[in-house]
């Protein structure tokens, strides 16, 4: 079986958020449990992308694409990386751009991204038999496929699947930029019409031979007009063909034993030696070094998606407790800088280190004791699953994949259960409870050792999903299966 990912970020190469960690590691996973699977994996070219992997290129072949009146050049890159081949879209124009996203001519970048990929597949005299594309910057791919290519016989049987990993960005545009922009005659128009604007993201649903989002709550979420942001009404139409397989992690790049970029490490057997690594963070921000303050982290795009207005409201409250709390990640300027302030009125309590780092998020995973993710929406997550890889035991909102991975602590029939604390309704107070629930628990060494030891030991790698995927594509294309 050959499957073919199509993804506007990929992990090592490029990254700005979850998609990326999920298409440096899915693709991996299955070649992993399925060594005979043909895994291929196509991203563009970023200048971001760093010199030592362009090193490792091999140039395939370069051609001219027409998208609408345009001409422009491609170039074909690959690069092999423990048997599953990634290739690069190589085009300066297009890619050689300060950040992933956020140009004025994004539409344009990735339609030109989605029909170099068709025309890989012909310069390279190879068809997969799944194409899966993911969010709203790939929708194109299926849409290309299922509207223009598949009449030609060697994409004839190419079966699509569309993954949603956040169903808040989908793709959409003004109607004048059809013809123009995404080369899509007025005939195909009602495929990607949506409220009278283009919408890549519908137009993916309407053509996928099936639709995945990451968790299976998030698969339920999104028919509801809560969650489904205009599109839960074809969330219903199309739901014999949606499916929801929560996402994993990475467990060699995430990983507190072997971890070069935490100091020191550890496993579920030595959780006491996070402190080591607490004291360490504490020292190096100009944090009190105290081993026994509770140190609270939250690492996010700083977008109102994460909840952050349930942090804002109670961080002041929050900050009058023996705690300390550390926020990275970068966004939203009001969130940014909101969070910058509280540092400014709790020096001795609060970081806020306003950038987007992994190797940082790994070292306050590594010293933290409670992780917060209060989400409004949250499709899977996967901070909550690396935290809870790093025993920062995870206080969450129940919604989407922080449902489906995060089980309320609790004492049933003299046991303790769960691997963390949750609240369902979105609100402050909920969550201060839960937070305080949780800090208290903290107090409890003993019991909270206990605790971490457990969350450490869940399994959030990708085996059981990777697997879920092989079944997906075995029934889709039920004469070319995958088998170990
Ligand atoms: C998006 C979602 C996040 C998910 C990730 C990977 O970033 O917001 O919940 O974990 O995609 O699927």
């Amino acid at each position: 079986m050959k499957i073919l990912y199509t993804a506007s970020e990929v992990l090592p190469f490029s990254s700005s958020g979850g998609l990326a960690d999920v298409m440096g590691s899915l693709p991996q996973a299955l070649k992993r449990l399925y060594p005979d699977c043909d895994v291929r994996v196509v991203s563009p070219l970023y200048s971001s992308v760093k010199s030592g992997y362009r090193e490792q290129m091999k140039k395939e072949c370069e051609f001219k694409i027409r998208l609408s009146w345009r001409e422009q050049y491609c170039g074909i890159y690959s690069l092999v990386s423990n048997g599953v081949t990634y290739y690069f879209i190589d085009n300066e124009y297009y890619f050689k751009r300060g950040s992933l996203y956020g140009n004025y001519d994004d539409g344009e970048r990735f339609a030109y991204f989605c029909m170099a990929v068709m025309h890989l597949m012909s310069e390279l005299d190879y068809y997969p038999d799944i194409l899966h594309a993911n969010d709203w910057q790939t929708a194109l791919t299926v849409i290309y496929l299922k509207t223009k290519y598949s009449m030609y016989e060697k994409y004839r049987d190419i079966k699509a699947v569309f993954s949603i990993h956040n169903i808040l960005f989908q793709g959409q545009f003004d109607f004048a930029i059809l013809g123009d922009v995404f080369d899509i005659a007025p005939g195909i128009a009602p495929v990607v019409d949506y409220n009278g604007c283009i919408n890549l993201m519908k137009g993916a649903t309407v053509c996928a031979d099936s639709i995945v989002t990451v968790s299976e709550r998030y698969a339920e979420e999104i028919k509801t007009s809560e969650y489904g942001h205009g599109l839960e009404g074809m969330m219903r139409l199309y739901s014999c063909k949606l499916y929801g397989i929560l996402n994993g992690i990475d467990y060699d790049y995430y990983n507190p034993l072997t971890d070069k970029a935490i100091v020191k490490n550890y496993s579920y057997r030595s959780t006491a030696r996070k402190k080591i690594n607490k004291t360490a963070l504490q020292k190096e921000y100009g944090l009190p070094v105290n081993a026994d303050i509770p140190m609270i982290s939250v690492i996010s795009r700083l977008t109102d998606q994460k909840g952050l207005d349930l942090i804002a409201e109670k961080a002041d409250e929050l900050l009058s407790d023996n705690v300390q709390l550390v926020v990275l990640g970068c966004g939203d300027v009001y969130y940014e800088s909101f969070f910058k302030q509280l540092e400014e009125r709790h020096r001795d309590k609060m970081r806020a280190l306003i950038t987007y780092d992994k190797d940082l998020s790994k070292k306050i995973y590594a010293s933290s004791d409670i992780f917060l993710m209060p989400s409004k929406t949250e499709p899977c997550g996967l901070s909550q699953m690396i935290a809870s890889r790093y025993g920062a035991v995870p206080v969450v909102r129940e919604t989407g994949g922080l449902y489906d991975s995060i089980k309320p602590y609790r004492y049933v029939d003299g046991k303790h259960m769960g691997n963390g604390f949750t609240f369902a309704s979105y609100n402050a107070h909920d969550m201060l409870y839960v937070l305080r629930e949780a800090l208290a628990t903290y107090q409890t060494k003993q019991e909270y050792a206990e605790l971490t030891a457990r969350v450490m030991k869940c399994d959030f790698s990708w085996n059981t999903s990777a697997q879920k995927y092989a079944d997906l594509y075995n029934s889709l294309t039920p004469e070319r299966r995958i088998t170990k």
